[in-house]
């Protein structure tokens, strides 16, 4: 039976109708369509349009969306949602001014949280980030990537990544996974560095084989794993089928651009210290630059230039990283207002970055990250004026009601299933 549902009276309808990667300026072109309705059936939209004429269709369900403005459900692209514990015990060394990667040098940092989550069983690591994803969904955020990478020996990565497919399986939120296991380099094997990256190697084949990700990345930072380091690991992953995504010119610029570009990552992420040269080079490709501005909030550091980005013609996306070192915030609706903020992003190159961008870097856009015909329905509620108005108005939760598939799974900001 096929089942058909009506949103009516949308105040403002907002999407990208771009071909993706959408770039440059063109990142700027939103389409708005006022008094605007969705027909969905069977969790695909089947109409778009306005002032709906009520006379003929009839629907199972009807939702009235008066006074509200409807946008594509967001696309967080990088997030490290399962781990262990928490970090506020390092919170105060932070204040202090202890840079990041000196408390990674001295053993906190990733090393705490992988203490932690090697020692949680399976259910726990599940309770937990499902907390967490209960807060992203409230948040708007229907589709999401999340990285292992707080195991970094094999039993421990597969265990996060077992939780992130069950959490695929019993919640709402697509999830797709990326295998992160050179994230950090295990005391152990500081004197013996190849053997770990061998040792990465030989696991990715493991990972690939059982399907347990779709994407493999790594820290490339320095101190952390060099550019020749990372380009080792990405290359095998490449070839065992692997999409690629990189943490870049987090802190320094020292080459993981460069390995992404040659190849051909889906996105180089984080990018506060990006070269020009390296940006007018990612703008000739379909790499997204994926920019993550709570990140820089919280470590109280740079913002990435987004501005030159764009003026160079980069695609960009934006996404929480909500992880519990650089990003505990599960907020996706802050990054977005800190784009604005702090990116001088305009409101529309956000919706373009929180949407269609971020679903073509997970190989989705052909599904999600717009309202077009064809397309499933996953589509956000906001309570706000218009959509400048939601970037504006910043720290609190703008949303109404979220559509996943044409199911209604939030709405007045509670879960309903
Ligand atoms: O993207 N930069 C590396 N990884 C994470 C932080 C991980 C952590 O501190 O636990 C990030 O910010
Ligand atoms: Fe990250």
């Amino acid at each position: 039976m096929v089942d058909k549902l009506l949103i009516k009276n949308i105040k403002t309808l907002y999407t990208s109708v771009q071909k993706p990667p959408v770039k440059g300026k063109d990142m700027g072109l939103i389409e708005k369509i006022e008094n605007a309705y969705i027909e969905i059936e069977d969790g695909y939209i089947t109409m778009v349009g306005k002032d709906y004429d009520y006379t003929t269709a009839v629907f199972d369900k009807v939702y009235d969306a008066s006074g509200l403005i409807a946008i594509p459900g967001f696309v967080d692209s990088h997030t490290h949602l399962v781990f262990g514990g928490s970090r506020e015990d390092e919170f105060s060394l932070k204040l202090q001014g202890v840079p990041y990667l000196d408390i990674l040098k001295q053993g906190g940092g990733i090393f705490n949280t992988v203490k932690k989550t090697k020692e949680a069983s399976h259910e726990e690591l599940f309770l937990q980030a499902k907390k967490s994803l209960d807060e992203m969904l409230l948040f708007g955020v229907t589709t999401l990537e999340a990285k292992s990478g707080y195991g970094l020996d094999l039993d421990t990565e597969i265990k996060q990544l077992e939780v992130i497919k069950r959490l695929d399986n019993e919640h709402p939120i697509d999830i797709h996974s990326t295998y992160l296991g050179a994230h950090a380099l295990p005391k152990e094997y500081e004197e013996k560095r190849e053997e770990y990256i061998e040792k990465i190697k030989h696991d990715l084949e493991f990972i690939a084989k059982n399907n347990l990700a779709e994407y493999a990345d790594v820290f490339c930072e320095m101190g952390v794993f060099t550019a020749e380091e990372t380009k080792q690991i990405l290359l095998k992953a490449k070839e065992l089928g692997l999409g690629l995504r990189v943490h870049t010119d987090e802190i320094e610029s020292i080459g993981g651009t460069q390995v992404a570009i040659e190849l051909g990552a889906k996105t180089v992420d984080h990018l506060m210290a990006t070269k020009a040269s390296d940006m007018a080079k990612l703008a000739e490709t379909d790499i997204i630059g994926n920019l993550l501005p709570s990140t820089s909030f919280f470590l109280n550091k740079e913002f990435a230039p987004a501005r030159q980005m764009i003026e160079k013609g980069m695609a960009l996306s934006i996404s929480s990283d909500y992880n519990p070192g650089s990003t505990p915030s599960e907020n996706y609706q802050f990054a977005l207002q800190l784009a604005g903020n702090k990116l001088r992003m305009t409101p529309d190159e956000i919706l373009t970055a929180a949407t269609i961008n971020p679903a073509y870097s997970l190989g989705l856009s052909d599904e999600i990250g717009s309202i077009e015909i064809g397309k499933f329905a996953d589509i956000l509620l906001l309570d706000v004026k218009n959509w400048d108005y939601f970037i504006y108005h910043y720290g609190i939760n703008h949303t109404k009601a979220v559509f996943k598939k044409g199911v209604l799974v939030v709405d007045n900001r509670t879960i309903l299933r």
